[in-house]
């Protein structure tokens, strides 16, 4: 298998959106940053080397790193953040995995600039599942801040309320028309009639779950997060942050301009970014001032078109393309994910509290020291094993919240044995209010095997669960005042993060990791730390 080499150089660059500049980081001076191509099996080196005055951390979204942890990424939880003026080489190869990811940032709020996507291609002479395409084009979905995105959340911090929203969405960087503003900041995807394009489409924003459609076009999904699934046809797809989603496109319409749009999707009261970024599909050959024809965009309430589209993926589940979902499950786990409300004297806006986020009613503190390192080196003090199963109160979850909203706070890890089977119910709560939540979990794929609203019936809703083709992803969203329950096997030793993608809660603390033992061989083992791995 081929060895890709590559060298990310973290630099800060001038950019202009929205009618005003500010200098923001990037990798090579590029936003969005740059597409990581490689092959399924080949071995990926990356460099990163830090010119910034902030610390940073590339985390490969999705890439199992399968006894690679090392290379995962998140600060603090596998890796130490590279300091200004340091460097660390990223090295993992890419096992069984062929599609679309990304890459992003992953300490404090630095992804909001630093993200990329991830083309994987299928080893040599294999084909894709469906008609090959004449073309493929990568589009990354964003959001964009006039101000600086660390100011936003630290502001935040310091009241205990909830953070500004985004000033625009954008895609592949650009905003497309904003009243007031531009008209000329579009980004424009060339198309040929008569041919097929694999548009591959990341949703790269901080904190909202987005709706992608180009108008007078249908979609054909085939893949997401890096899996295939059966093909299905849609108007409108929805990303929630950290999702990626391929879809074919068949350029069969009346040459011309056609909008594309990535719209909010927020079906809880909390204030949202109202703005649709525009792009424009242009077959080749119109005129520039021929007019673009428009797309409406769904309301951003519009939860049955989630519904739709999350009940038409199923995993792909051919000969080729097994679903190897656990049908015997040896942990059984029940977690809320949701908000909370804690004490915070020195909050004078949030009335001395604050907004907080917890899963099993536990708000993750980050330790000082990589928890990766903790655990391999034996360092006592940095965490403890003891994460709840199950919820510690057992409440109405999508009702009437408790009267006591305070959360606990710790570091704590849920301990699993070396390939044992899991099935979690990840269950959002009411608390301050419902929202969906977009959670993923890293060094795993995992198969969503069931979905509904209200509070999980342990007794009724197992009967409806989906073990034929359930789809197998690594970011999946709680419906609002929902449940989802997925199921996965421990097969990668190491310290994994789970935690809600829309930054804002992982901020708050709706996060947690599992501890994967080693299993009994050394090709069951993490492999010993790099030597330049990072320290805190
Ligand atoms: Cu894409 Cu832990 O994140």
């Amino acid at each position: 298998m081929g060895i890709g080499i590559d060298k990310y150089k973290v630099v800060q660059k001038n950019i202009t959106r929205l009618c005003s500049s500010k200098s923001i980081v990037t990798i090579n001076g590029k936003f969005p940053g740059p597409t990581l191509y490689a092959r399924e099996g080949d071995t990926v080196l990356v460099r990163v080397v830090n010119h910034v005055k902030a610390n940073v951390t590339i985390h490969w979204h999705g890439v199992r790193q399968l006894r690679t942890g090392w290379s995962d990424g998140p600060a603090y939880i596998t890796q130490c953040p590279i300091r200004p003026g340091h460097s660390f080489l990223y090295n993992f190869t890419l096992t069984g995995q062929r599609g679309t990811l990304l890459w992003h940032a992953h300490v404090n709020w630095l992804r909001s600039t630093v993200h990329g996507a991830i083309v994987i291609l299928p080893k040599r002479g294999v084909p894709y599942p469906f008609p090959k395409p004449d073309g493929e084009l990568v589009l990354v979905l964003g959001e964009w801040w006039k101000s600086d995105t660390e100011a936003v959340i630290n502001e935040a911090l310091k009241s205990g309320l909830a953070p500004n929203v985004s000033d625009a969405h954008t895609i592949n960087g650009h905003p497309g028309i904003v009243p007031n503003c531009s008209t000329q900041d579009v980004y424009n995807l060339p198309v040929e009639k008569g041919k097929t394009y694999l548009l591959r489409i990341i949703n790269a924003a901080l904190n909202e779950e987005l709706f992608f459609k180009i108008a007078g076009h249908s979609l054909t999904v085939v893949e997401v997060d890096a899996t295939y699934v059966k093909p299905f046809k849609t108007n409108t797809i929805l990303i929630a942050p950290g999702q990626t989603t391929n879809v074919l496109l068949n350029a069969d319409q009346k040459s011309g301009k056609y909008m594309l749009s990535a719209s909010t999707y927020m079906d809880a009261p909390v204030a949202i970014d109202n703005i649709t970024a525009t792009a424009t599909l242009h077959y080749t050959g119109t005129l520039a001032s021929s007019p673009t024809i428009l797309t409406t965009p769904p309301p951003p309430n519009a939860t049955q078109i989630v519904n739709n589209f999350n009940n038409a993926l199923r995993s792909l589940n051919s000969p080729k393309y097994p679903a190897k979902f656990p049908l015997k499950i040896d942990h059984s786990l029940f977690f809320t994910v949701g908000l909370g409300i804690n004490p915070c004297p020195s909050c004078k806006a949030g009335n001395g509290s604050r907004v907080v986020a917890s899963v099993n009613n536990v708000t993750f503190v980050m330790p000082n020291t990589a928890l990766l390192q903790a655990h391999y080196f034996n360092i006592k003090g940095v965490f403890t094993t003891d994460f709840p199963a199950k919820p510690p109160q057992v409440f109405n979850y999508t009702g009437v919240p408790p009267a006591n909203l305070n959360t606990t706070m710790g570091t704590k890890l849920y301990r699993l044995p070396f390939n044992s089977t899991v099935e979690l119910v990840l269950q959002d709560t009411g608390i301050i209010a419902p929202e969906s939540h977009p959670v993923h979990l890293h060094g795993f794929n995992f198969f969503v095997v069931g979905r509904g609203v209200g509070n999980y019936n342990p007794n009724k809703d197992p009967k409806s669960f989906n073990l034929v083709d359930p789809v197998e992803r690594n970011t999946v969203g709680v419906p609002t005042g929902g449940w989802v329950a997925i199921r996965f096997r421990a097969d990668n030793p190491g310290v994994w993060f789970m935690h809600c993608h829309l930054e804002v809660h992982t901020t708050w603390g709706l996060k947690m990791a599992f501890l994967v033992d080693n299993g009994k061989g050394s090709k069951e083992s993490l492999i010993p730390p790099p030597k330049d791995l990072p320290k805190c």
